[in-house]
């Protein structure tokens, strides 16, 4: 058994939203990061991933459960662990090596022996002869690799990546990506362990030995998937899209499943099941996908892998959709596909008139908050009510930014089933136009 360099047991940690909701982010987070391996954590935005990696670096204190990095406590910063940002938080006024040498700096590592560590970690990651360069005189690609530079100088072992190649464009990712793992299988670095969050489930495959997958509200690792082919390895071959499609089957389990409100059997009704926080899909994407999953060569049923690159979609902007999709009943994930139901199939090959009133009845069957406002509509006796108390209501659960994007979903939602109206500049919410005297 491989010792454990970082061992999380039972964390957890809460942030108070600005209403002075305390609210927890983490809970009950058991991991361990163990000398040899890459691991890649997939989640979705905003499920606490980043929080996760500050707290194993040491940045922040968890509030709960243990924290221990080489068996000992954690407490502070730890020597031995970099981390890698998605941005590339680089001094634009310091040179490439004055930027790699700042780590340095601050452990008080001596001029000579700083310039010759930091020319050796900017040969290694493929920058020599860019030693004097100012960041805004190189790519986006290459202000990463400086970012990444600057973790290794310090010989971490280990190192945390945080959506480190989220910003590049898909060619240069893969290329850093690669260059990456071969300085790993290669034993060049000195890193032991690697942590890598990502939102790219094909890079998560093509890196990892482990793949987490996190669950949302609070934070926790749901599952995980090992790994066992050898690097490099071929993104087109027959066991990495088989785990690809594992990964997704994975992460889409338990989508859409029908009358959350209502608990069930493998589904207790959530304390607060209107502050759930919905799949951020517009109703044009969810149109066009249905669509183009109704067609040839689909046919109703898709690969999701397949599905992404026909609808030119990556997994973290095709995944809510289809989550939306399943939510509202018009299609269901099931083994990593997705597949049109009945009701799809009618509401697909409707009219508009059709189409609105299919997808209103749906969101008041399955969308509980939407549900909500518009019963609290009908109560009123102008039809219109404020939307100050739905986002003091979806933020006893969630912060202030996931409220806001929470109900921005939910107004587009209802608008196109015309269930409900927004006006913007007021925040007023109303019944569509033409009912208010059917209720009255
Ligand atoms: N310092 C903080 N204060 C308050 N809330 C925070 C803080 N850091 C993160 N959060 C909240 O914690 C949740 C998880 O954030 P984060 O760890 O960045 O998620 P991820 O990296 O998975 O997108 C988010 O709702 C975020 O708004
Ligand atoms: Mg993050």
């Amino acid at each position: 058994m491989t010792s454990s360099l970082i061992e999380l047991n039972g964390v957890g940690k809460s942030f108070r939203s600005a209403d002075g909701h305390s609210r927890p982010v983490l809970e009950g987070l058991d991991f361990q990061l163990r000398a040899g391996e890459i691991v890649a954590l997939l989640g979705q935005s905003g499920s606490g991933k980043s929080t996760m990696l500050r707290i194993m670096a040491g940045l922040v204190p968890a509030d709960r459960g243990q924290v221990r990095y080489r068996g000992q406590p954690m407490s502070g910063p730890a020597r031995g662990i970099s981390m890698v940002f998605q941005s590339f938080a680089l001094f634009p006024w310091l040179t490439v090596q004055q930027n790699v040498e700042l780590g340095l700096e601050a452990r008080g590592v001596p001029r000579a022996e700083r310039e010759a560590k930091a020319e050796a970690a900017i040969a290694l990651i493929g920058l020599a002869g860019f030693e004097g360069a100012l960041p805004r005189e190189l790519s986006g690609g290459m202000r990463q690799r400086v970012g990444i530079a600057r973790a290794l100088v310090t010989e971490p072992e280990v190192l945390l990546m945080d959506e480190a190649f989220s910003a590049l464009d898909v060619l240069t990712g893969e290329r850093l990506r690669e260059d990456i793992l071969e300085l790993w299988d290669s034993g060049q670095m000195p890193t032991q362990a690697m942590l890598v969050v990502s939102h790219n489930i094909e890079e998560a495959v093509m890196m990892a030995d482990r793949v987490l997958v996190f669950a949302s509200d609070p934070g926790r690792i749901r599952c995980q998937l090992s790994v066992q082919l050898p690097r490099p390895r071929d993104p087109d071959s027959a066991e990495v899209r088989a785990l690809i499609d594992e990964v997704y089957a994975l992460m889409t389990a338990g989508a859409g499943r029908p009358a959350r409100s209502h608990g069930s059997a493998d589904m207790p009704a959530t304390p607060t099941p209107l502050a759930e926080r919905l799949p951020v899909a517009d109703v044009a994407r969810m149109d066009g996908l249905l669509e183009l999953l109704a067609d040839a060569p689909f046919d109703g049923r898709a690969d999701l892998p397949k599905l992404s690159e026909e609808a030119g979609l990556p997994d973290a902007e095709l995944l809510p959709v289809a989550h939306a999709l399943a939510l509202l009943g018009l299609a269901q994930l099931d083994q990593g596909d997705l597949q049109l139901t009945a009701l799809g199939r009618r509401y697909v090959d409707g009219p508009h008139g059709l189409r609105r009133d299919l997808f209103g009845q749906q969101l008041l069957a399955h969308v509980p908050l939407i549900a909500h406002i518009r019963h609290s509509l009908e109560q009123e006796p102008s039809g219109q009510m404020p939307d100050k108390p739905v986002l003091r209501l979806l933020s006893e659960q969630l912060d202030d930014g996931q409220a806001q994007s929470v109900l921005q979903t939910a107004v587009s939602w209802a608008r196109h089933g015309e269930v409900f109206e927004y006006d913007f500049h007021t925040g007023a919410l109303r019944l569509p136009t033409g009912d208010e005297e059917s209720t009255r």
